[in-house]
């Protein structure tokens, strides 16, 4: 098992931070969605084919997850809020043990 974060922003500008724990050898997103965590709409189910499971990797986690392929780079042009370089669909990070305590941020919008 390992603990994932996710840090969000309510409505009067404060930060939400939920976190679960979980087993390795899924994705970040499958993991999100079993947790409940809002924010993630995931809506192709990890096809690759929608971006709306766009996530922001805290900088000290970015180093310790493989890069994004060509495939996942050109779905993030299609995200509903402009990519950053630390932008990542969270379908493509596989969760691993070297991941516990991995933090990201939400968007405030999939779409
Ligand atoms: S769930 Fe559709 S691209 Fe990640």
């Amino acid at each position: 098992m390992i603990t994932v974060y996710f840090l969000s922003t309510a409505k009067d500008g404060s930060i939400i931070n939920k976190s679960f724990h979980t087993q390795t050898g899924q994705s970040l997103m499958e993991a999100a969605m079993k947790n409940g965590i809002q924010g993630i709409a995931a809506d192709c189910g990890g096809l690759l084919t929608c971006a709306t499971c766009h996530v922001f990797v805290s900088e000290d986690w970015s180093s310790n997850i493989p890069k994004a392929s060509d495939e996942e780079l050109a779905m993030l042009e299609f995200t509903a809020i402009p990519p950053q370089e630390n932008s990542r669909l969270s379908c493509q990070i596989l969760l691993t043990k070297k991941l516990d305590g991995l933090t990201v941020t939400l968007p405030s919008t999939q779409y």
